[in-house]
Formats: structure tokens, sequence, C-alpha cells
């Protein structure tokens, strides 16, 4: 049905609730508006609660504490060794063990999986959302399509291990206003990839409206609010007002791999990490690569005044960044880069109605198209004109003690390949991507002890991920000699 105008009670009643709150402006268009435009302007504004948007916004623009005022800096150390483990030099049998462990946890049914692809992409510049990209791989396979086959790799190499059939992973797909309709569209129109759809569940998460340069709500056209998704954070309140707690409580899940669409080599459900996770009996853990040296600009898993936290590259003086950990000459100190890829107690999870609106808002200064008040007519500015606000998913670590956490060291070259920019950028990009799989799978049937023949150097082998999920099983490829490039699928 269409939205109904509001009753002039219902629409003085919002006018003054904005006009206290120093946001009238928005009505500026209002009496001029299409019946059904008022309706929806005015759907859209009842959504938000102007004084508390003033409130967050004003929090984030606040000029952070000036630090050279005598208050004492903040005490930032790596996280102690009880809290991190490296898949670099941990003990081989450590690594089967929580492999071990992951596989039965998933093959107990207790393992979820939520995705972030709410981001709106503007670097990579495509029209549809970043999940559907395809990154050029001979199977021309999407980001979604290979998340969703590893789901159902694991799930067999758990059922199989465990003896059973019917494991089930269900996958929690965080979208945004702009992303959620193609998104589902693309998993229907694609059978949901093969997983069944009663355990793929496509969710919306919030948006804030953006705010101009002096703090007032932008209108994008005459009718409609400037708004943006809340950021990667927007997921802890996305899942409780989705209730998809309340299915994963039904489901029995009690661990949950979170992370973002744009890693092309992510392991999703990584038995691994699962294990790891569930045997320290952490809330939070976070798998980082190693950062690639002292000035490359990554965020940083550290321990900041006793609690896990994440910093970024700017608030590390620069001669503790370049610092050499005394037990590892040759490799920093500081060197847990984060990669948003985390690992969550539903325990945890549950908390979030206690704690989800203290988590802090960030600004991103952006150009944000807007109305102009005095012709009506939408301005596409071309330099940044106003914030958007956005949650991070990280500030939650600090509420955790360092017991109830742990960080995890993976291989960059095996789990870390972001797509953010555009084609031709050199980095980052979709080519970046399609060559970190492909080396990737030739690494892989290479150590099953195949021998990969190219002209290019750089040619690489894809490997479906419903024929392996981490390089194993591909013992049959040993003394055959493959020509790159090459896709390899199951027979
Ligand atoms: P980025 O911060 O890199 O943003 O998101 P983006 O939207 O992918 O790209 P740009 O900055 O517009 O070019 C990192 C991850 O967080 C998710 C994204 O979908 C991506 O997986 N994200 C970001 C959300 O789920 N919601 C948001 O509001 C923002």
């Amino acid at each position: 049905m269409a939205p109904q105008e509001p009753t002039p009670q219902q629409l003085s009643e919002l006018k003054q609730k904005y006009t206290l709150a120093g946001q009238g402006q928005v009505f500026t268009f209002y009496d001029s508006l299409s019946s059904e435009d008022k309706a929806s302007l005015y759907q859209q504004l009842a959504l938000f609660d102007p004084t508390y948007i003033n409130t967050i916004a004003a929090k984030a623009l606040a000029p952070p504490e000036t630090k050279d005022d005598g208050a004492a800096k903040p005490s930032l150390e790596p996280l102690p060794d009880s809290a991190r483990a490296s898949i670099m030099d941990s003990k081989p049998e450590d690594i089967d063990r929580w492999y071990s462990e992951g596989l039965d946890l998933i093959a107990a049914n207790k393992v979820g999986v939520v995705l972030m692809a709410g981001g709106q992409g503007t670097r990579l510049g495509s029209s549809a959302p970043k999940g559907c990209f395809d990154i050029g791989l001979p199977s021309a396979k999407s980001l979604f399509q290979i998340q969703a086959e590893r789901i159902r790799k694991v799930e067999e190499l758990a059922a199989k291990k465990a003896g059973i059939s019917g494991v089930t992973v269900p996958w929690y797909v965080m979208t945004s206003g702009p992303t959620r309709g193609p998104t589902e569209q693309f998993f229907k129109e694609h059978n949901y990839f093969g997983l069944k759809p009663e355990n793929v569940f496509i969710f919306e998460q919030g948006v804030l409206p953006c705010i101009s340069n002096d703090g007032k709500i932008l209108l994008e056209s005459k009718s409609k609010v400037a708004v943006a998704p809340d950021g990667n954070g927007g997921i802890y309140n996305a899942l409780v007002e989705s209730k998809l707690l309340d299915d994963m409580k039904t489901r029995g899940i009690e661990h949950i791999h979170a992370y973002c669409v744009d890693n092309c080599l992510v392991k999703v459900a990584d038995p691994v990490f699962i294990g790891f996770s569930a045997s320290l009996n952490v809330d939070i853990a976070t798998k980082v690569v190693r950062k690639r040296n002292a000035t490359e600009s990554v965020g940083l898993i550290v321990c900041k005044n006793g609690r896990p936290d994440v910093v970024e590259y700017s608030e590390i003086d620069p001669a503790i960044a370049a610092e050499e950990d005394p037990k590892q000459p040759g490799v920093l100190r500081f060197r847990a880069a984060n990669i948003v890829n985390h690992y969550y107690s539903f325990r945890f999870l549950e908390t979030i109605p206690q704690w989800a609106k203290t988590l802090p808002h960030h600004v991103a200064r952006k150009k944000i198209p807007y109305a102009d008040l005095e012709s009506g007519e939408t301005v596409k500015p071309t330099k940044p004109n106003g914030i958007k606000l956005e949650q991070f998913v990280f500030d939650v670590f600090p509420m955790l003690s360092m017991s109830k956490f742990a960080c995890m060291e993976v291989r960059r070259e095996d789990e870390f390949s972001p797509l953010k920019n555009a084609r031709g950028t050199g980095e980052d990009d979709p080519d970046t991507s399609k060559y970190d799989i492909m080396a990737q799978g030739r690494r892989w049937v290479q150590a099953a002890g195949a021998t990969v023949v190219s002209e290019d150097p750089k040619a690489g082998i894809e490997v479906s991920p419903l024929l392996s999920y981490g390089g194993e099983g591909l013992e049959k490829f040993a003394g055959q000699t493959i020509t790159a490039p090459a896709l390899i699928n199951v027979d």
C-alpha cells in the first residue's frame, strides 16, 4: 500500500520536533510536494530523532582532546602472547587440533556466518553491490558465489569428518538501503549459489542522515533526506532489529564468523579460526595480517590502556612503529594489521542491546549531492560538503578484558586481498583480486605435486571452492602438468 500523508496533527508534531532541534529546513519544500512525496518524506523523517542526530553529529565532530596538555598518553603495547597466535609459527599439531575442533563445531550446527555487505563501494565505482562483482576469473564467479561455495565446501568437509549429512552453516548477509534489493535479486537469479534459501538471510542495516559541514541535515531532493548506511558497526543494531539473534538462538549457534564482502580470499567459517577462538573461550577474536613495513598505513590491533583496541597508523609515534620485536629480529613489534575478520561468541552478541547505542560515530567527509534550499535543484558538489556518520565494527573491542579477546595472525597471500578500487588502479582492484586467487590456486596444486607451466609467469590456476576449501583434496594432481591460466572444477 502506498504511504499515506500524515494527519495535520502528526505533521505539526514532527515539524515541531525538527524545528526545536534546529533542523526545520528539512520541511522547506514540503508544502509544494505531491501527496505521495509528502507521505514518503514524512515517513523518512519520522524514522529519525533529530535531537539524537544532533548529539551524535556533535560528538563525532568534536575535536579530539589535545595530547600535549599534560594528560597521560595512552599506553600502547602489542597484545600479550597469551592473546595471540600466528599461523606462521604455531605448532602444526596446534593448527591441526583447531581445524579438527572447528570442523566438529560446524558439524554440530553451532557455527554461523555474518557478512558485512552494506557498503556503497564508491571507490570501485560499480552500480551493483560489490558482492555481485565479477573480478575476471576464468569462471566469471562473483564474490558472493565464491563465498557461498566456500560455505558449501566447509559444510561438506565437516559432514564428512562427522560421518553425517545435512550440516548447515547459516549465512546472514547484511545489506543496506542501496544494496538490499539488487543483492536479493542476485541471490535469487543464481539460486542462492546452491545453498538452501532458508539458510540464507539477507537483512538491512540502518541509515543515518548526511549532515552539512555546519551541522544541518541535508536533503538530497525536495522530498528526500540524504542518507547513508551507518557504517559496518551498524551490524550490531541490525542483528537485533532484524531478529536474527533470535534465529541464531533457535538454531543453537554458538560461534559466529563475521567478515567483509570485498575480501576475495576470505576463508568463510574457517575451522581453524573457529577452533582456535572456541578453545580459548574468548568472546571476540580477530584475524590480522603482518604489517608490510613500518610506514604502511593500516589500523593495528593493540593493547591500549590494558584493553584490546584498534589504533590508526597516525596514532603511533613513527619511532615506535619502526621498533623491532625483541623476540623476533627483523619483525616489527607492532605488526598486527586489522583486516576486519572476526569471531564472536553468541553469548557476546546477545549483549548487544545493552551497549549498541553507546558505540561512537565517526566522521567520513564526503561529496554529498544535496538540494539547494533556494532553488530546490539537486547539486553535485565537487569537493566534500558534508559528513556521513559511521560506526566501526571494531569499536566494541575495548569493552572486553584481554582475557576475552584473541588475535590470530594469518598469511596475507592466503587470506587477505580486498577489492576497493576500480580496475587499472593497480592496488586492491579487480586485477589484484583475480591474481591473488589464481596465485593461491597455483601454489595449492604445486604443493599437491603438480607442475605448472605457463608463458606468463604471473598466470595462475583457479581452483573451484567446491573442489578445495584451503588446498586440501588435490592429491589427484600429483605428477600432472597443468598449463596456466587454468580453471579446475569439480568433476
Ligand atoms: P569500506 O569501508 O571499504 O566501504 O567497507 P565500501 O562501501 O566497501 O567502499 P567505499 O569506501 O564506498 O569505496 C568495508 C566493508 O564494510 C562493509 C562493506 O560492505 C565492506 O564489506 N560496510 C561498510 C557495511 O557493511 N556497511 C557500511 O555502512 C559500510
